[in-house]
């Protein structure tokens, strides 16, 4: 048989079935490292006698870490390659979970959590950017949308584990326990191929070639995408200098910014951070119930990402997004007004999770995914990497300040104003929506770029004129 008209070998497919496995093991532990801390949190508070205070710093330093991450991945996997940046990335995750673990302080603590930041923030730039890289045009696509989905399970997963240990109260293995996952991540980083667009880039067509012959299953095709992939480094990434001098492009990475403050401040992480302390000021005082609530919250948010991945292409982003951040804005709004009226009764008690639920729910099926779909489309090529940098940049800073604040919102402002606080804001995002977030369903990108860099209004840039 020709090479040109073999079929998919077996090996092809197992080969490919690993490289997603491992990509999407990233996106596990990036889940399992925003979800672990809500479970050990309470446990570990009370063992280290940690205030409000370095409570948030507890949780929060790991987004400082991960804003930094985020920007040295655009750095290294530019200049050492994605998989290098991988196996940095697992490294960083080993050493940061057991160091946790072991942490005889806070202080210690914190430390740690900054190393596991780095790890979180390179994991998030590399892995989309290496998926999108190995993947083959016809699932490409739903590559980011599943990536959210191992995110939302590896919540979950930490979620569950959290509870395991929480009956012997050791949040200690709540945290060293991430070892295993990052070691076997480790291990499989080692048996990558190099990313092809990479390895063209550095002028090594040869070894590009290589990997793509493992990977596609015709020598056509791969030479139909060494052929794309040259063309498409004709185009020098010139970020900086772009941002300089072209108001168009400060305007996508504008875009970018916003639509990342937007997905932050509705408010998400509050409640994957601070969930069991939430369920308390809901009026469930046992510890177990509030673990089993978490689990749940856990759960509606895997699950309700599958109604996202089931929209985004029918519906388009611009539908999805208002009525996302509508029942997000619901959600907040009455579980504040709850929380105002007291919680005294049991009907008002599990009305109140109800629309923490619904919070939830209003997430998963909007600004979780689309966000992070729309921050890749709207990038002209040859800013990409740095437009892209810095929203995932900003992503991390904005989830810090949310994490870094929120006990702090709740002892000067009440819980009632604070959780209305995010349901106002979730309001005011359904008219930022309205006015400058594009629809981009069913779009090229070439198009897109088209329509920003001639001027066209942000909420236009997806018109198809
Ligand atoms: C967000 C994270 C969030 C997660 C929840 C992601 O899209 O960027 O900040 O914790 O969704 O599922």
């Amino acid at each position: 048989m020709s090479t040109a008209t073999r079929q998919p070998g077996r090996s092809h497919a197992r080969l490919t079935f690993f490289v997603c496995f491992m990509a999407a093991l990233a996106g596990l532990l990036f889940g399992l490292d925003i979800g672990v801390i809500a479970g050990a949190l309470p446990f570990l508070s009370s063992d280290l006698q940690s205030d409000n205070r370095q409570q948030e710093w507890i949780v929060s330093s790991m987004m400082f870490g991960a804003a930094v991450g985020a920007v040295a991945a655009g750095w290294m996997s530019a200049k050492r390659g994605r998989k290098f940046s991988l196996l940095i990335s697992s490294v960083l995750f080993i050493i940061g979970s057991l160091w946790s673990a072991l942490s005889p302080n806070v202080e210690s603590i914190i430390i740690a959590r900054i190393l596991l930041g780095l790890a979180v923030g390179i994991a998030s730039y590399t892995a989309p950017l290496y998926l999108s890289e190995i993947a083959s045009e016809s699932i490409r696509g739903s590559m980011i949308s599943m990536y959210q989905l191992m995110i939302t399970i590896g919540i979950l997963a930490a979620y569950l584990s959290d509870t395991a240990f929480s009956y012997s109260g050791s949040w200690r293995w709540m945290l060293g326990v991430i070892t295993i996952p990052a070691v076997l991540m480790f291990i499989g980083v080692l048996f990558l191929p190099g990313s092809p667009r990479w390895l063209a880039a550095r002028g090594r067509y040869h070894e590009a070639q290589k990997v793509l012959n493992m990977l596609r299953s015709s020598s056509e095709q791969v030479r139909k995408e060494l052929d794309e992939i040259h063309e498409s480094l004709k185009i020098k990434q010139s970020g900086w200098a772009l941002f300089k001098n072209n108001p168009n492009f400060r305007r996508a990475v504008f875009l970018g910014v916003l639509l990342q403050v937007m997905q932050q401040f509705t408010g998400i992480n509050v409640i994957m951070y601070y969930a069991p302390k939430i369920f308390g000021i809901a009026g469930f005082a046992s510890t177990t119930n509030q673990m089993w609530g978490t689990v749940i919250v856990g759960l509606v948010n895997v699950l309700a990402t599958f109604i996202a991945i089931g929209l985004v292409d029918r519906w388009g982003r611009k539908p999805t997004l208002k009525l996302g951040f509508l029942v997000m804005a619901l959600g907040m709004g009455v579980l504040g007004t709850l929380l105002h009226l007291g919680v005294d009764t049991d009907f008002r008690k599990y009305f109140s999770i109800v629309m923490l639920m619904l919070f939830i729910v209003g997430f998963a099926m909007s600004a979780g995914p689309l966000i992070w779909v729309l921050c890749s489309e709207i990038q002209p090529l040859k800013g990409r990497d740095f437009g892209i940098t810095v929203s995932t940049a900003t992503n991390w800073i904005a989830n810090m300040i949310v994490g870094a604040t929120f006990l702090t919102m709740l002892e000067t402002l009440g819980n009632a104003s604070t959780f209305w606080i995010y349901g106002a804001l979730n309001v005011l995002f359904i008219v930022l929506t309205i006015m400058l977030i594009p629809e981009t369903k069913n779009v090229s990108l070439e198009h897109i770029e088209r329509n920003l860099m001639t001027g066209k209004l942000l909420r236009e840039i997806g018109a198809r004129d």
